[in-house]
């Protein structure tokens, strides 16, 4: 680690009641837990781990990054040293992890990167809490973030995947996550570490990488450029606001039964298709066009590789256990995700430019 990262952890007064390692807090989902537990919960010590891959942003974290309470460390979770240095250092009691590759198009094209980060980082990460830890676990928690995609694709019916589905990964994203859940199942049986896991569904909202489906139509609307639908857009996801599943992890964090599955999801399914047709009509208004104006930017392009059907989840354990539901309507989610976008265009043109460009025209020059 870094003197000066070293330092400013260490300047901080050790009279916090926790310290807690969030990893990929520079991410989507992670800026909006850690700015949750900064500030909810100024009694503890929160440190970042991210490497600020490309989906990896300290922008994201600009309203916090000054709280005493908060520190950032720039770093793998592949690097041992690291890890163990950190441990060691700060005392780590907590650990929620969701540092990863999260997008299943770039898992297509780079398998193996997955599998480091995803697999053998959330291993190397188990391994430096247990070392750490050294089977004293009294007050201690490794809880992994993890995906409804490792539950595989359900038919057009009424099914929802459960904490018993089968697992059934279908892509090397997918795959890899599974497999770090595997992991996370073997420490707490193996070794008994006490760790809790959550699977989610889609999640929405601001900070989110402009290459998942809904920044990257809302970008593409903005500015009248094509709208890439794969194959029919028939397939179904269930969407969740961003902030909704933080405060589902909140909960899980500080009450989750230590060992056990918790499924987190919107109960609000769409195709592809419909959703975009709501994106199109929010964004054309906002925007000040005559309603359906993007409608012309829709384009069917070739389906993605072993793209999952219909994923929907069945929340209800969460809810009857730990008193969690979603907070948000869609419709107000999706209008307040729309509008942040438009709002910030600085945001998105800071990400979208240099290297992602590249990316993307690569991406869709094949299809
Ligand atoms: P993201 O891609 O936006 O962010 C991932 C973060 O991890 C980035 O900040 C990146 O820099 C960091 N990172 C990547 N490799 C790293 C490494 N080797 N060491 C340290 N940091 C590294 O992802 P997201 O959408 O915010 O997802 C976060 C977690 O939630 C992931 O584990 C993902 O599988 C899971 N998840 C995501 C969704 C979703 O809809 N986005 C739904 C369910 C679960
Ligand atoms: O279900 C949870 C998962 O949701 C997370 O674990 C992943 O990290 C996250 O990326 C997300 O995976 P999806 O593959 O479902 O998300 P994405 O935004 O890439 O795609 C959503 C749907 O839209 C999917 O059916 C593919 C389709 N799609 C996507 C893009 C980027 C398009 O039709 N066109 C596109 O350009």
């Amino acid at each position: 680690m870094p003197e000066t990262d070293e330092k400013k952890i260490r300047m901080a007064t050790e009279s916090y009641k926790r310290t807690i390692l969030i990893t990929g807090g520079a991410g989507f989902i992670g800026s909006h837990v850690v700015r949750l537990f900064v500030n909810k919960y100024p009694e503890y010590k929160i440190i970042n781990l991210d490497k600020l891959t490309y989906a990896g942003n300290l922008a994201n974290l600009k309203d916090i990054e000054n709280k005493p309470n908060y520190t950032f460390v720039k770093g793998d979770i592949c690097d041992e040293s690291l890890l163990k240095d950190l441990f060691a250092k700060q005392k780590v009691d907590g650990v929620i992890h969701l540092a990863a590759e999260s997008h299943v198009d770039r898992s297509i094209k780079d398998p193996f990167l997955f599998a480091r980060t995803n697999v053998l980082g959330t291993l190397n990460l188990l391994q430096a809490a247990k070392e750490s830890w050294k089977n004293d676990y009294s007050g201690k928690l490794f809880y992994h973030v993890s995906t409804d995609e490792v539950y595989g694709a359900l038919e057009f019916d009424d099914t929802l995947f459960t904490e018993e589905t089968r697992y059934d990964p279908h892509s090397p994203y997918s795959a890899s996550k599974a497999a770090s859940d595997h992991f996370v199942r073997a420490y707490h049986d193996t070794y008994g570490m006490p760790c809790v896991i959550s699977n989610c569904s889609n999640n929405y909202g601001p900070y989110q990488f402009p290459e998942k489906l809904i920044p990257l139509f809302i970008h593409n609307i903005r500015n009248k450029k094509a709208l890439p639908v794969y194959g029919k857009g028939e397939n179904v996801r269930d969407w969740l606001y961003v902030e909704d599943h933080a405060c589902a992890i909140d909960v899980i964090f500080h009450k989750g039964r230590v060992g056990e599955t918790y499924n987190i999801g919107g109960f609000n399914e769409w195709t592809n298709i419909d959703l975009i047709k709501v994106m199109i009509k929010v964004a054309d208004k906002m925007l000040g066009n005559p309603e359906g104006t993007s409608t012309e930017l829709i384009t069917y392009v070739t389906d993605r590789a072993g793209h999952d059907l219909r994923y929907a989840i069945d929340a209800t354990k969460l809810k009857k256990e730990l008193g969690w539901e979603p907070s948000l309507q869609f419709e107000e989610g999706i209008e307040k995700t729309i509008s942040w976008y438009l709002d910030n265009q600085d945001w998105l043109d800071n990400v979208t430019s240099g290297e992602y460009q590249k990316y993307y025209e690569e991406m869709y020059a094949d299809r």
